[in-house]
């Protein structure tokens, strides 16, 4: 279990003041989190899970949260207007990819939308839930989910993500408070940059630098369509356009595959 005073002592986050929820187990963290906003609950809550019986991945898919794993979900604020949640969920990938460097993983990168690669394979997801408080306003949850202390012998072999867990590629396990605490303070000092630049230039930039999808060849999926071609861009609002035989095309929803580039 996840020592909350520990993570307290290196927090030096200036916007966010997280309120911490802790669970030895849970349905789904992100379940949690919406239930607490039905309640009132505000930006800063962040339900913590040390595994979850019924994690969710996009688009509906499971999650297997087995122990070791490190589960949360934080409720933030959309920053500037609501349409840039999408943004929020790239800003939180690049925040787990500092957390992850900062308790010394190397090779990580981001791959659109919002997956961690280790190496070539997916170590964590982000799931962004937006939840309406008023006729107005927002609140965005973002889930994590890494797989930091587990081990590939925990998941089932049937497993429909090609994944890895930080305890298998470096071979040791690592302080999940450490890397808790790295990813909070790494969020809030990128909001920060959103609030005083109001805008995401910034933080595309970061995740431009740590994205592993440009320049690659990849399939997407649309609804019944497939198309295939070269990751080229991340635009202003976190689409991917791609450049196919057939021309550009702007993805905004939707999975995309890395290809080898031959
Ligand atoms: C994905 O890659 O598809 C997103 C995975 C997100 C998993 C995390 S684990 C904590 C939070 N609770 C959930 O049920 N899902 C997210």
């Amino acid at each position: 279990m996840i020592d909350l005073e520990l993570v307290q002592t290196c927090l030096k986050t200036t916007i966010l003041r997280p309120h911490f929820i802790i669970y030895d187990e849970v349905g789904s963290t992100n379940e949690v989190a919406r239930e607490h906003i039905l309640k009132g609950a505000q930006e800063g809550l962040l339900v913590l899970a040390g595994q979850q019986s019924k994690g969710r991945g996009r688009y509906d898919r499971h999650w297997h949260s087995p122990k070791g794993g490190l589960y949360f979900s934080m409720v933030l604020k959309p920053q500037i207007e609501l349409t840039s949640a999408p943004l929020m969920g790239l800003l939180v990938s690049c925040a787990v990819v500092r957390g992850l460097h900062k308790i010394g993983v190397d090779n990580v990168s981001v791959k659109w939308p919002n997956d961690i690669l280790l190496g070539f394979d997916k170590v964590a997801g982000i799931l962004c839930e937006l939840v309406p408080t008023s006729r107005t306003d927002f609140l965005i949850i973002i889930g994590v989910g890494i797989n930091q202390n587990s081990r590939a012998s925990d998941f089932p072999k049937d497993y429909e993500y090609s994944f890895t867990t930080v305890r298998d590629y470096i071979g040791q396990t690592t302080s999940q408070e450490r890397l808790l605490c790295a990813i909070i303070n790494s969020i809030d000092s990128l909001i920060g940059v959103v609030i005083t630049e109001k805008s995401y230039t910034s933080i595309l930039d970061v995740w431009k630098r740590m994205s592993s999808t440009l320049g690659n060849k990849v399939r997407v999926v649309d609804g019944s369509e497939i198309h295939i071609g070269i990751a080229e861009e991340i635009l202003e609002d976190g689409a991917l356009s791609v450049v196919t035989e057939k021309g550009k095309r702007v993805v905004r929803i939707g999975d995309i595959t890395h290809l080898r580039n031959d």
